[in-house]
């Protein structure tokens, strides 16, 4: 019997067994398989996308948000800008306690180049029911070139605790299927599509 205080007798001195030579063996094996999967879901599977990180000034990222909600506001939905721009231009998204700003609108198939940073502390993008998953930390603008495949209506879910509101923290981004898109928003949720509000202060 072995107990907390007589500690069992060691054995680990004494040369590998079969089995755990062959155990060892599969792992290591696997291992290096997964090491070399890695450059390859990258470059083939379309995992892991390529980002652009490059330092910003909080303060200075907000300006750069707000100019463009300036510029290409098309509506208000609760509070928040939709903001519209133009198709395959740069798309600027601020997350702060507790919102993602502004609501964004889309067109399907046309290739945008999105940037992302906080004001204040870290957030978690996370994009459904589409799984993109982005950490966003203060003082860096996190860009990235985006292609939405389908039209709906998707929601911005932050995926890392940030405080009192950050269950509510949830954004929006409308695609929409492009030369039908002008006017208003889709009302009906795309299927899988998590239903809940957009946040505002
Ligand atoms: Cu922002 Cu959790």
């Amino acid at each position: 019997m072995h107990s907390g205080i007589v500690s069992p007798p060691g054995i680990w001195w004494k040369p590998a067994g079969r089995q755990e030579k062959i155990w060892v063996t599969i792992a290591l094996v696997w291992c290096l398989i997964m090491f070399a999967m890695m450059p390859l879901w990258h470059l083939r599977g379309g995992q892991n996308p390529t980002g652009v990180r490059s330092k910003v000034e909080p303060a200075a990222f907000v300006a750069r948000v707000n100019r463009f909600v300036d510029e290409y506001k098309v509506g208000e939905e609760q509070g928040l800008p939709v903001v519209a721009p133009p198709p395959g231009g740069h798309v600027y998204l601020l997350a702060r306690m507790w919102q993602w700003y502004p609501v964004l609108k889309l067109q399907k198939g046309v290739t945008y180049t999105f940037h992302v940073s906080s004001s204040d502390l870290n957030h978690g993008f996370s994009l459904n029911p589409v799984n993109i998953n982005l950490q966003i930390v203060p003082g860096y603008d996190y860009a990235l070139k985006m292609t939405p495949t389908e039209a709906g209506d998707l929601r911005i879910i932050c995926n890392e605790f940030c405080g009192i509101g950050h269950h509510i923290m949830i954004g929006k981004v409308l695609v929409t299927d492009g030369a039908s898109s002008a006017g208003a928003a889709p009302d009906a949720p795309a299927p899988n599509v998590l239903t809940a509000e957009v946040r505002h202060d």
